[in-house]
């Protein structure tokens, strides 16, 4: 089942594929395939993902039938791999999805249902296209991926976004050191703190709390209705200190695939300051969508 579902299947020539066909299309060259119908089945909240995907559809010239878990029959309890399959009798050519479940874009993918499949952000597993828009967007930025020093600081642990860019940039070169907030077994260099993450740095990639996947007891001690926090947990009041970006030195730059909560994981003056790439971060995320969806029409 052709597709994306998980970023180990980026590499090097592809990343340079998607950044020469994304950099066309946004100087208005036209697209060289488009899909006819894409499904986009949301089963969690979206902004970016959702929205770059219908613009990315709408602006090859196809079709986007958007499909959430409250108004479908997954409501009624039909499952994904029915869901997917009685898509695939409906003729869409493929399906974007995202799934608070970890994993299941790789096992649906594995079992070769029909259209292709692309995943859109599955739990704390893996999110493919955000890794691609960022990888697109240092390099659109003049940043060289080897050897580039990459500060992530936050919740890793709940973050497919950190999953993703931990398999992708090392392979790209990128020295991406973390300092993460709560249980991390990664293979990643620690940091000691934010004063080192942000004097060591070239890109600060700021991680907002991922709550909602949080354990109760996690929960309880950020909205301070625990005690003491133990070594892997945070009060809401201290976030900030130990994990935002307060501050950037001249020529840093800034990057968050959002939502952001500002004021928690990044200083209010500086998520949409000169320095920041988030919007660039968003705006190459519908342009790399293209190029990926005009790749798997093609
Ligand atoms: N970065 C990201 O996945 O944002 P959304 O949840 O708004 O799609």
């Amino acid at each position: 089942m052709p597709g994306l579902v998980d970023a180990r299947q980026i590499d090097r020539a592809s990343i340079s594929r998607h950044l020469d066909r994304a950099r066309s299309l946004r100087e208005g060259d036209p697209p060289l395939a488009a899909p006819t119908c894409v499904a986009l089945v949301f089963a969690e909240p979206s902004t970016r993902t959702r929205v770059a995907f219908a613009q990315a559809v709408a602006r090859l010239g196809g079709r986007a039938l958007h499909v959430d878990a409250a108004g479908s029959s997954l409501a009624k309890g039909e499952g994904m791999e029915e869901t997917i399959r009685v898509l695939g009798a409906l003729e869409v050519d493929g399906v974007v999805l995202r799934t608070p479940v970890d994993g299941l874009p790789a096992d649906l993918a594995a079992a070769g249902l029909g259209p292709w499949l692309v995943n859109a952000g599955d739990g704390r597993g893996q999110h493919p296209t955000q890794a691609l828009g960022d990888t697109l967007t240092i390099l659109a930025a003049g940043l060289e991926p080897e050897g580039l020093k990459v500060a992530m600081v936050g919740d890793l642990t709940g973050s497919r976004v950190a999953h993703s860019l931990l398999d992708l940039w090392p392979r790209l070169g990128v020295d991406l050191r973390v300092l993460p907030c709560g249980p991390w077994e990664g293979q990643a260099e620690r940091l000691q703190d934010m004063g080192e993450a942000t004097a060591w740095a070239e890109v600060v990639y700021a991680l907002r709390p991922q709550t909602e996947r949080w354990s109760e007891r996690r929960r309880a001690v950020w909205s301070g209705d625990e005690g003491a926090a133990g070594p892997d947990e945070v009060a809401k009041g201290d976030y900030f200190a130990r994990f935002g970006v307060a501050s950037l030195a001249p020529g840093q730059r800034l990057m968050a695939p959002g939502p952001c909560w500002p004021g928690v994981d990044v200083a209010p003056s500086l998520l949409f300051a000169d320095q920041s790439l988030v919007l660039d971060q968003v705006t190459w995320g519908m342009y790399g969508r293209m190029a990926l969806m005009e790749g798997l029409a093609s």
